[in-house]
């Protein structure tokens, strides 16, 4: 039996419709993902997103930046379709996705791979299984031989045996091995686009290295346009190709690494300085 959490999990694991993901609508423009002016609010509350803009280049890996409660998971959610934007426009792959009906986006949806805080696997399950899980609901196209072919050569891609850890559960891993079967399942379907939210948020530093390795790797051997949520500085600096820096619903800076050290934004200073002090 699967938890109403594992439910959950299942229903936001990419969606590939049985012809495999569509080439329609592909466009041969340089970014993967075009944010404009996109503002959010959620019922009475506050408004969390006050017009963001931001591009991706495809292959490119875009750090986002910024404190607890600024809008950086709101800003993901829109750009994986989750969630539509009262105003403003989100196109993947050169698509208009704010207009689409879920059939649609289910499609779109199959381009993407995500990898949760806390990895969020399928605790019920193997190692093993939860990297073919994405394959055995999506890909009837595959035989057990074929889909064990690939899950052996995702646990090769990301330094895990297939035998140990593969037959072990999530809970007999360490916290690094734990987001390399994440990563592992988020990539089964070959996405062209991978997001990640808080990848290295409670892991100590020396799995973080590991971690931020692991997403430099990936990029590397799969070529994917990546968008990284975090806290986390220097490992920020480690992956990213831009940075975007959230404060309050708006990006207040972007750019490289050096942009962000020498941007004047009161906030922005702040946040960099405790990590200009450790590196001095
Ligand atoms: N579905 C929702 N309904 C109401 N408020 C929300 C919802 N999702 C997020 N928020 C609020 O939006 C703000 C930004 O949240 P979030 O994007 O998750 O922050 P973070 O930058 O830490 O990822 C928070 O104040 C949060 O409470
Ligand atoms: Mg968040």
């Amino acid at each position: 039996m699967m938890s109403m959490f594992e439910e959950q999990l299942h229903s936001m694991v990419p969606q590939m419709s049985e012809e495999g993901p569509s080439k329609e609508g592909a466009s041969t423009n340089d970014y993967m993902i075009e944010v404009d002016n996109i503002k959010k609010t959620f019922g009475n509350g506050p408004q969390i997103l006050k017009g963001m803009s931001v591009n991706v280049q495809r292959g490119e890996t875009l750090v986002v930046l910024g404190g607890s409660g600024m809008g950086k998971s709101v800003l993901m959610k829109h750009i994986i379709g989750l969630l539509k934007p009262d105003e403003g426009s989100i196109k993947v792959d050169g698509e208009e996705i704010t207009t689409m009906g879920p059939t649609e986006l289910k499609r779109v949806r199959a381009k993407f791979g995500m990898v949760f805080q806390n990895a969020a696997l399928f605790d019920s399950m193997s190692n093993y299984d939860n990297v073919a899980f994405p394959l055995r609901e999506h890909r009837k196209d595959m035989s057990e031989a074929d889909i064990d072919k690939k899950v052996r050569s995702l646990f090769d891609m990301f330094t895990l045996d297939a035998d140990i850890h593969g037959r072990q559960f999530p809970s007999e891993l360490s916290g690094g091995q734990r987001k390399r079967v994440g990563l592992a399942r988020a990539v089964a379907l070959d996405p062209q686009i991978v997001l990640y939210d808080e990848p290295t948020t409670g892991l100590d530093p020396i799995t973080t290295d590991q971690v931020d390795q692991m997403i430099l790797d990936a990029q590397k051997a799969l070529k994917v346009t990546s968008i990284v949520i975090s806290h986390d500085i220097a490992s920020a600096f480690n992956i990213a190709d831009n940075i975007i820096f959230v404060y309050y619903g708006e990006i207040i800076a972007r750019g490289t690494k050096e942009d962000m050290l020498k941007c004047e934004h009161p906030f922005v200073q702040e946040y960099f300085k405790t990590w200009i002090d450790k590196n001095k």
